[in-house]
């Protein structure tokens, strides 16, 4: 029996405010992530991408505004998000420590599925086709993100970028209809960025169906690359919305995103030429 190909999910965030006591770290922020596709979240730091992305996962309960996936009322709780097809990453990288690489993917495994692996764990009859299943797709994902030789290894052992595409793979199996990922590109090298970039751009459109991604990142080049939409936060406040092409036009947004490290003036312009 072949399962059935989901569609990706359309999420929506309406005016949604969040107040950390006299901060407001979120300010009537609405935006929207397209069934199948990756919108990027940036922002200097501060802006409010985490907080954003809690807002997403139920970590922080919105102070004001709603969230609305495919339309219904949706009020996010850690715990449910797997069960409505929502899947997410870290900053860092959070991977059980005393489980191997392959463990890791499985605890991953969704709702019904770790059921089985759960039933199988204990032994009990009739599980053995879906404990097979699942780790057999728990292999085919750890290769297809290039680290199955790791399989047996203790993340511990291993190095961060590898790390990070196994919680990557723990994300996925899961089949998320729609994959939050924080800072994805946290303390990694140029190289593994770019391997990355990749990567994300193949989430949408996986084998069993398509998958909306929230990327939420720091980093300006792998948004710029990956995205067809970006939001450009900035003190809390959504100050652009478009293609990357014309987020890297907007002179508001280089003033946010670069307003703490803006080049030196270009010589006649400055006050000491
Ligand atoms: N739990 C919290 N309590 C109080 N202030 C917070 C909390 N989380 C974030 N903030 C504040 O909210 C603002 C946005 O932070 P954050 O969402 O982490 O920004 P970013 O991820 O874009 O760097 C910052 O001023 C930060 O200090
Ligand atoms: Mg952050």
């Amino acid at each position: 029996m072949s399962v059935e190909p989901r569609a990706g999910i359309d999420l929506a965030l309406h005016h949604v405010g969040v107040r950390f006591g006299g901060l407001v770290a979120l300010d009537d922020v609405s935006l929207r992530v397209p069934p199948g596709r990756i919108v990027g979240v940036i922002g200097p730091n501060g802006a409010g991408k985490t907080t954003l992305f809690n807002v997403v996962c139920g970590f922080v309960p919105p102070t004001s505004g709603t969230l609305t996936l495919d339309g219904a009322a949706f009020r996010p709780r850690p715990h449910r998000l797997t069960r409505l097809g929502v899947a997410r990453t870290l900053q860092g990288v959070g991977l059980f420590p005393g489980l191997s690489v392959l463990e890791n993917v499985l605890a991953g495994a969704s709702h019904t599925a770790r059921a089985g692996f759960a039933t199988a764990l204990l032994g009990l009859p009739g599980s053995d086709r879906d404990e097979r299943r699942l780790r057999e797709e728990a292999r085919a994902l750890l290769a297809e993100l290039g680290v199955e030789r790791y399989a047996g290894a203790a993340p511990g052992t291993l190095p961060y970028a590898t790390r990070k595409r196994v919680a990557l793979a723990r994300a996925l199996i899961a089949r998320p209809r729609l994959l939050l990922l924080d800072e994805p590109a946290g303390g990694l090298g140029a190289d593994d960025i770019a391997e990355l970039a990749a990567l994300v751009t193949t989430l949408p459109d996986r084998a069993h169906g398509t998958c909306s991604v929230m990327l939420v990142e720091h980093h300006m080049d792998l948004v710029m690359s990956v995205c067809h939409e970006i939001v450009v936060l900035d003190f809390g406040r959504v100050v652009a919305v478009g293609t990357p092409a014309q987020i890297r036009d907007d002179p508001l947004v280089t003033e946010a995103y670069l307003g703490a490290e803006v080049p030196p003036r270009p010589t006649g312009v400055g006050p000491a030429s």
